[in-house]
């Protein structure tokens, strides 16, 4: 059992925590390709930050603060022009690199904008979806998986789950949960909702097996069926 002082510092990600430090080194995706074709602007909630991501009409993605350093209305509403995002209440406007390019209602020769900051991350499109990272430069590559990379039909789907990273991860490395949640429940759905579960999750687990190595754990399953040879 976690103290609750383990559990804080696991489970907190913002800013200055220390898995928040940690979980900023990674890309994440926050928006899917098409959705910012359709309407080029969407708030997104990213490691405890609310934030904007668009897309430029170049083709380029930036991601921003939600709140406006002015007077703090959401640049969700902003407009984007080739230079970036204009706010929509007064019009200040910012780059992908944070820098405030416009104040419409400053004096002329007024230098008020340079001393105005705002917090940028990255973007980028990759496989139809949008990337963000959060990090200090210089940002690591995106990675290429294959997924993202190979040619053919690409089928995204998304869903948002309101939970923290620990309770993803917690499930992920609990194998048993498969052959019932996502095996015999979705078995129990399909037979009243009529449609056909897959038959590969419904498969028994004969063996599961745990191997720590120095970034973190191999989970091994035998199904029925299965040989040890097996990859899984
Ligand atoms: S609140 Fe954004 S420009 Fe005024």
């Amino acid at each position: 059992m976690l103290s609750q002082e383990h559990n804080d510092t696991l489970t907190r990600v913002g800013p200055g925590t220390p898995m928040g430090e940690l979980l900023r080194r990674y890309w994440y995706p926050v928006a899917i390709a098409r959705d910012l074709e359709e309407f080029p602007v969407k708030r997104v909630r990213l490691l405890g930050e609310d934030l904007v991501v668009w897309k430029q009409p170049d083709g380029d993605y930036g991601i921003i603060q939600e709140r406006c350093p002015h007077r703090h209305a959401s640049l969700a509403y902003g407009v984007v022009e080739a230079d970036g995002i204009r706010c929509g209440y007064h019009g200040w406007m910012f780059d992908r690199e944070g820098s405030c390019l416009d104040q419409p209602a400053e004096p002329e020769g007024s230098n008020f904008k340079e001393k105005v900051d705002v917090f940028t991350g990255r973007a980028q499109q990759l496989g139809g979806l949008v990337f963000a990272y959060l990090g200090p430069d210089p940002a690591p590559q995106l990675p290429r998986y294959e997924a993202f990379v190979m040619d053919g039909i690409r089928d995204i789907g998304h869903s948002v789950l309101p939970c923290s990273w620990l309770q993803i991860m917690e499930n992920a490395v609990d194998p048993h949960h498969v052959e019932w949640l996502h095996g015999r429940y979705f078995q129990f759905l399909a037979e009243k909702k009529g449609f056909t579960a897959p038959a590969a999750f419904q498969k028994r687990h004969v063996q599961t097996a745990f191997d720590a190595f120095e970034h973190g754990i191999v989970k091994r399953r035998l199904l029925e069926g299965q040989s040890e040879e097996s990859d899984d």
